[in-house]
């Protein structure tokens, strides 16, 4: 049997329906429960259902053999794991924004030491070291938007999909980052014992893609 971590929320739907379509049943994902490990055994899986920001760790350390996760936490969480595949949903990009209130247009225009509020502290500051700009980077763990309307930080790293809550609270992008999809990856060394099993379940994914 495959374990697969996976955290509840808006886009398990669209994994459970990729794997539906992969002939991998997993009704017992939709169930009304507070089971944290679900098994659907006609399609040899073990789902752990885990926070977003720690399914690379339970995949790093062989706790799950696979685990579905946004390339953007993926990428924060710096885990050594092997991403198998572009999931393709869950699009989002990862972009600075500041109050537009402030006029500025680039992040060069950014004050020295200024404060960058972020979900996403490890990429934020790899972002402006490499640009060379010295901030303090303040980690958060959500609304992040708030950073800048209650004087927290001038500016923000943060994801955004439509851009309606970057509008409703008078911020304006200055740069991207990266763009973020949902992303299967493997713990290592199961990709290695277990190859048959979750070549076949990449395949099945693949095609349905
Ligand atoms: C994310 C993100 C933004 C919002 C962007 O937050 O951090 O706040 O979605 O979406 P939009 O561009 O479509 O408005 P999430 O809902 O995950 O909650 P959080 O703020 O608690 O992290």
């Amino acid at each position: 049997m495959l374990s697969i971590a996976v955290s509840k929320g808006r886009l398990l739907d669209s994994f459970i329906e990729i794997l539906e379509k992969s002939q991998y049943p997993c009704a017992v994902l939709q169930e009304e429960t507070r089971k944290l490990v679900v098994e659907s055994p006609q399609a040899g899986l073990r789902f752990i259902l885990a926070k977003p920001a720690d399914v690379p760790t339970y995949v790093e350390y062989g706790a799950a053999d696979l685990g579905v996760v946004g390339k953007d936490t993926l990428a924060e969480s710096q885990k050594n794991v092997a991403e198998l595949v572009d999931l393709k949903y869950g699009r989002c990009t990862m972009i600075v924004a500041v109050p537009e209130a402030l006029g500025i247009k680039d992040v060069a225009q950014l004050d020295f030491n200024s404060r960058v509020a972020s979900k996403y502290p490890h990429i934020a500051t790899e972002f402006f070291h490499n640009r060379g700009i010295q901030v303090e980077v303040i980690p958060l763990h959500g609304s992040i938007e708030l950073g800048p309307l209650i004087g927290l930080s001038e500016a923000i790293v943060d994801i955004t999909e439509t851009g309606r809550t970057l509008v409703e609270n008078g911020l304006m992008i200055i740069d991207e980052i990266m763009e973020s999809t949902s992303r299967l990856v493997a713990n290592r060394v199961s990709l290695k014992v277990k190859r048959t099993e979750i070549n076949r379940l990449v395949q099945a994914i693949e095609g349905v893609l």
